[in-house]
């Protein structure tokens, strides 16, 4: 996984067909998703329950790019080793995920895979600085965790802008979770992101039989934030 900063749009399965997910990833890598996302809830720490690491490994083979694990469960530490298994490419744990967030990180980074801190809308970003070190991505959620089509919390866009100066150059994404739509996606793009999750915004009006309005979801929102970012495009 090369870095760069450009606009990369991150799908969620969770807006998905749950009865076919291989041909849904599919079809959103060939309407020109760059990452799959994955949200992981376990009833606990976010109010849903979704995906096992044997889901994770079931689709793996029908990603060809970026397998993105968002884990929102607690404990954490314990399911790092399976996820890693079962193919994810960056593995996401939360902040307030439990009280040893940097032996989190340290754990995610010895499976050899990327390693993300997402933060939830009640949090700050004060602690990013002493994990600087052991992140590969910071997720800002701009929703509570637990479901897809919720409104987008506005207040968030000023976290990402201060996120972007603590991060400075270093290779670290910065991702966006939660109601990003081609109206927000602009906000969150000119303070600095550069993933771009979407899971209602993409998924609706379309089907695996009838993909190509995930091609035109996701070219509007990529379009609308890379104007957004001067001298992107
Ligand atoms: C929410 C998840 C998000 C969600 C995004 O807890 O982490 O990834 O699926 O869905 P939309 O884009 O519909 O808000
Ligand atoms: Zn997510």
């Amino acid at each position: 996984m090369a870095f760069s900063r450009s606009i990369k749009i991150a799908p969620s399965i969770l807006s998905a067909d749950f009865a076919n997910f291989g041909a849904e990833c599919r079809a959103i890598e060939a309407q020109g998703a760059d990452w799959v996302h994955v949200d992981v809830m376990d009833g606990h720490f976010a109010p849903n329950l979704t995906f096992g690491p044997a889901t994770c490994k079931a689709i793996r083979p029908h990603i060809k790019g970026v397998m993105d694990v968002h884990l929102m469960i607690a404990p954490v530490d314990a399911y790092i080793e399976a996820y890693a298994a079962a193919g994810a490419d960056v593995i996401t744990a939360h902040l307030e995920s439990g009280p040893h967030i940097h032996r989190t990180l340290q754990a995610i980074r010895n499976t050899g895979k990327k390693a993300g801190l997402a933060i939830n809308p009640g949090s700050g970003i004060e602690q990013v600085a002493h994990l600087i070190d052991l992140i590969d991505l910071v997720c800002v959620m701009t929703v509570n965790p637990g479901f897809g089509g919720q409104k987008f919390i506005h207040s968030q866009v000023d976290k990402v802008r201060s996120l972007r100066s603590v991060i400075g150059a270093r290779p670290i994404h910065i991702e966006i979770d939660g109601g990003v739509t081609v109206e927000t996606a602009p906000l969150v793009a000119a303070a600095g992101a550069d993933v771009l999750v979407a899971g209602s915004a993409v998924f609706t009006g379309g089907s695996v039989d009838a993909p190509e309005a995930y091609g035109r979801n996701i070219a509007a929102i990529r379009k609308a934030a890379e104007m957004a970012v001067p001298g992107l495009v």
